[in-house]
């Protein structure tokens, strides 16, 4: 079967910019201790309803939040992405932590597999048509009771970006509003436990729209 094309570009994209990608990563993180609070209260509430827990961090890019998880928050985590490239450089980064090449709508996980899932900005990348399919596909590897974590930019357009860090790219940015999230979510067998909108932030380039996170868990 034929890959949709914005698979193709979305790869192709973040191949070209993984290095670079990797360093924006960390820093963003490292400067947003709300962020660091909500992972935390995530990787709490995984932590106390599975005695014996892995996440995935799916769409993991350079493996920020595996990585996060694991060292700073102590869950087994590990990840997937669309990018070799990126996946190169997540596991060169985490030493320690598996990390995969795959696409988040098709996961090689069994059912039931993982005890919780971080979407961080991966789903901004999926087409409307697809989103609920891959809400789906989470929902499937996730126990009874598993948790999912989605972070996004907040908005209802699309952001297309054909150069970044000087290099041709192909990338649409899908800017989602929470409601909409969570009726997919809530399509796909989850209640929604948490949402959250943090403000922009001026002094940002990667924050200046807001920056919406749901939290939600799959029915026990
Ligand atoms: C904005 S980056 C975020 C990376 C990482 N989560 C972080 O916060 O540092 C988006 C990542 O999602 C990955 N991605 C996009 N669509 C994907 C898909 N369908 N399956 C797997 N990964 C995907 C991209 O390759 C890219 O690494």
């Amino acid at each position: 079967m034929t890959e949709p094309a914005d698979l193709t570009a979305t790869r192709a994209g973040y191949d070209a910019l993984a290095e670079q990608y990797g360093d924006l990563s960390r820093a963003s993180l490292d400067a947003a201790p709300l962020d660091r609070a909500l992972l935390g209260a995530f990787a709490e509430s995984v932590l106390a309803d599975h005695p014996d827990p892995v996440v995935l961090d799916a769409g993991c890019g350079p493996g920020t939040i595996a990585g996060h998880l694991a060292r700073r928050l102590g869950v087994p985590a590990r990840g997937v992405d669309l990018s070799p490239a990126m996946v190169e450089h997540a596991r060169r980064a985490h030493p320690g932590i598996v990390f995969d090449v795959g696409e988040m709508g098709a996961l090689a996980l069994a059912d039931s597999s993982v005890a919780g899932l971080v979407a961080w900005y991966s789903l901004i990348h999926v087409p409307a048509g697809r989103r609920q399919d891959v809400l789906r596909e989470f929902g499937r590897v996730l126990r009874p009771g598993g948790h999912v974590l989605l972070a996004f930019q907040v908005g209802e357009d699309t952001l297309y970006l054909d150069e970044a860090f000087g290099r041709p790219v192909r990338l649409d940015f899908h800017r989602l509003l929470p409601d909409d999230v969570a009726a997919l979510l809530e399509g796909a067998g989850f209640d929604v436990t948490a949402r959250l909108v943090r403000a922009p932030d001026p002094g940002s380039v990667a924050a200046r729209i807001p920056q919406g996170f749901l939290m939600a868990r799959k029915a026990a």
